[in-house]
């Protein structure tokens, strides 16, 4: 083989690896660990209420001065359900 075939063959799997490696990473599912919303007697209504409506009735006990307050660290809360899933669907 010449030097520049070499040379060729090399960046080409080089483009190769590295797409791959790329692509693998994108792909990968993004991890699912926020909390999800009990089952429980605070919380059984909103399984059957629209995202929205239940959204409504969160922050009555999940505020600062409130039974359940967020954590300090928490992240933007506009939207709870789409973070926090009910428990039996996957997404
Ligand atoms: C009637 C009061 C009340 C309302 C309304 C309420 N919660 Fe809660 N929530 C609690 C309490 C108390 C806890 C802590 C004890 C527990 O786990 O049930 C809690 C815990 C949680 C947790 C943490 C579970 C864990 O694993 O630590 C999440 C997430 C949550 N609530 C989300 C929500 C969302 C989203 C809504 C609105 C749809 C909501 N809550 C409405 C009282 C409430
Ligand atoms: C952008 C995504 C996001 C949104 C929107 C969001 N949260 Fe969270 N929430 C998180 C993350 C991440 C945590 C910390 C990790 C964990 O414990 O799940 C958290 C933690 C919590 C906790 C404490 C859970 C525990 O185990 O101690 C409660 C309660 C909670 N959120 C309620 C709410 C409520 C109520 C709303 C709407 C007002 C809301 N969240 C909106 C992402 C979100």
């Amino acid at each position: 083989m010449q030097e520049q075939q070499k040379k060729t063959l090399l960046y080409n799997i080089i483009f190769i690896v590295v797409g791959g490696a790329l692509l693998l990473f994108l792909l990968r599912a993004p991890e699912e660990n926020t909390a999800r919303i009990p089952y429980d007697d605070n919380h059984q209504r909103f399984y059957s209420m629209g995202k929205k409506e239940a959204e409504k009735f969160c922050e009555s006990c999940h505020n600062q001065t409130a039974e359940a307050p967020l954590p300090a660290d928490h992240p933007p809360k506009y939207r709870c359900l789409f973070c926090h899933k009910k428990v039996e669907s996957n997404g």
